[in-house]
């Protein structure tokens, strides 16, 4: 049996690969990073995953897709999960299930793997997009059967020469990637600490911000940011850039007690600086683009939108049949948003748009004023009518 393992150099994916070779037969393990943008040098990652007994390291240069088939589209629809989380890590996973999936079809495996645990989030995402994208493929996660703790990762690794990791200083569990970080266990997982500065690495705190706002204009081409202040940029320098500017001001973090999607509550700190202003904006954007009728009902959409990609269904036909509404509502979503940021604030101060349809003739208070005030009246008798006859009904 061939498998293809997503690694990530961590020890529980590291400890994955002796574990599926010694207690579950497995010949062969070629181990698979995805660059997300994560930031991490991926050579000394290739080197640790043959060292850990892999016969294939092969690193996935994905950050570029990350941002424009996976980011984008989850800005275009506003997609938050509770109203607050960007799903920075759930977006990645439907991407690195489908590079694992590629991996085993080219090197004839017939499983992939991963090191999820049993009670999080991500085996779902991972388990279902690989079962939507090749059905026949096994999954097997090592994580979710070997009842190891911690200690007893680290211990198992060591007999076969994985080097202990994680300092005792640093008890997180850390997901990353060039969307932002998702920070858990430690302090954090009473819910009543408040998260230690420390583990913050994308935003600064408030007070090392600049005392001088900052004023950034997004631009958006149909639903998507292509320039900074004027300058169009590659989705990748993009983020990138945006990234460093909100975290500058402090803007982007999250601390949320989250729903997960296997019944427990969990406490997560998320940084997610530019996909949180990108969301902002863009919906601003579409305050001014879209019509009333459209916004609203988009904001149902939306919610589904955001429990699809945290529940693991990306690649599910209901996505498929949501992306085309909201592809189609984007069209006319270009224009320019502008942001002021000081001191861990983003507030939108101005927007505007070649498709806007706000309309000063019938906004104004002034003299310029073209809308009908009498048409009103008849409006209101009609709009009002079923109440009038409900309350004569009642109150007689
Ligand atoms: N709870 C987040 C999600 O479901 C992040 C999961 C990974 N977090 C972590 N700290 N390893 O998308
Ligand atoms: C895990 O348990 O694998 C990480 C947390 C999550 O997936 O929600």
């Amino acid at each position: 049996r061939k498998v293809v393992l997503a690694y990530s150099g961590g020890v529980d994916t590291s400890v994955c690969i002796p574990y599926l070779k010694e207690e579950w037969g497995v010949e062969e393990v070629i181990a698979l990073a995805a660059d997300l943008g994560q930031g991490d040098e991926l050579g000394p990652i290739q080197e640790k995953a043959l060292k850990s007994g892999a016969v294939e390291s092969l690193v996935a240069d994905a950050t570029e897709s990350f941002v424009k088939d996976y980011a984008f589209p989850a800005i275009q629809a506003n997609a938050l999960y509770e109203n607050r989380y960007p799903l920075s890590t759930a977006l990645a996973r439907p991407l690195i299930a489908k590079l694992l999936v590629e991996a085993a079809e080219k090197y004839g495996a017939d499983a992939v793997a991963h090191g999820c645990t049993g009670k999080g989030n991500d085996q779902v995402r991972f388990d279902v997009s690989i079962m939507a994208l090749n059905p026949s493929l096994k999954v097997l996660a090592p994580a979710r059967e070997w009842g190891f703790s911690r200690e007893e990762t680290i211990a198992y690794g060591e007999k076969f020469g994985i080097p202990s990791p994680v300092k005792k200083s640093s008890p997180y569990s850390i997901d990353r990637n060039l969307l932002g970080r998702s920070i858990e266990a430690g302090v954090l997982e009473n819910p009543a600490n408040e998260p230690p500065e420390e583990i913050y690495l994308m935003t600064k705190a408030i007070a090392d911000t600049p005392d001088e706002a900052e004023y950034v204009e997004i631009g958006f081409e149909s639903g998507i940011p292509t320039s900074l202040n004027g300058k169009a940029l590659s989705p990748v320098a993009l983020i990138t850039e945006l990234n460093e500017i909100t975290g500058n001001h402090g803007v982007g973090r999250l601390d949320m007690i989250e729903n997960r999607l296997v019944g427990i509550k969990s406490r997560e700190i998320y940084e997610a600086p530019a996909l949180l202003v990108l969301i902002q904006a863009h919906r601003d954007l579409e305050s001014l683009t879209l019509t009333a009728d459209v916004t609203h009902y988009k904001r149902g959409i939306e919610e589904t939108y955001s429990h699809i990609i945290y529940q693991g269904l990306w690649y599910s036909p209901l996505k498929a049949a949501l992306d085309g509404f909201i592809q189609s509502t984007q069209e006319r979503v270009s224009g320019t948003v502008r942001v002021k940021f000081l001191k861990g604030n983003a507030t939108i101060v101005g927007r505007w748009s070649d498709n806007s349809l706000y309309s000063p003739d019938l906004a104004t208070y002034g003299a310029e004023d073209k809308f009908d005030h009498k048409a009103a009246e008849g409006f209101i008798y009609v709009w009002g009518l079923p109440t009038r006859i409900w309350s004569q009904k009642v109150r007689g």
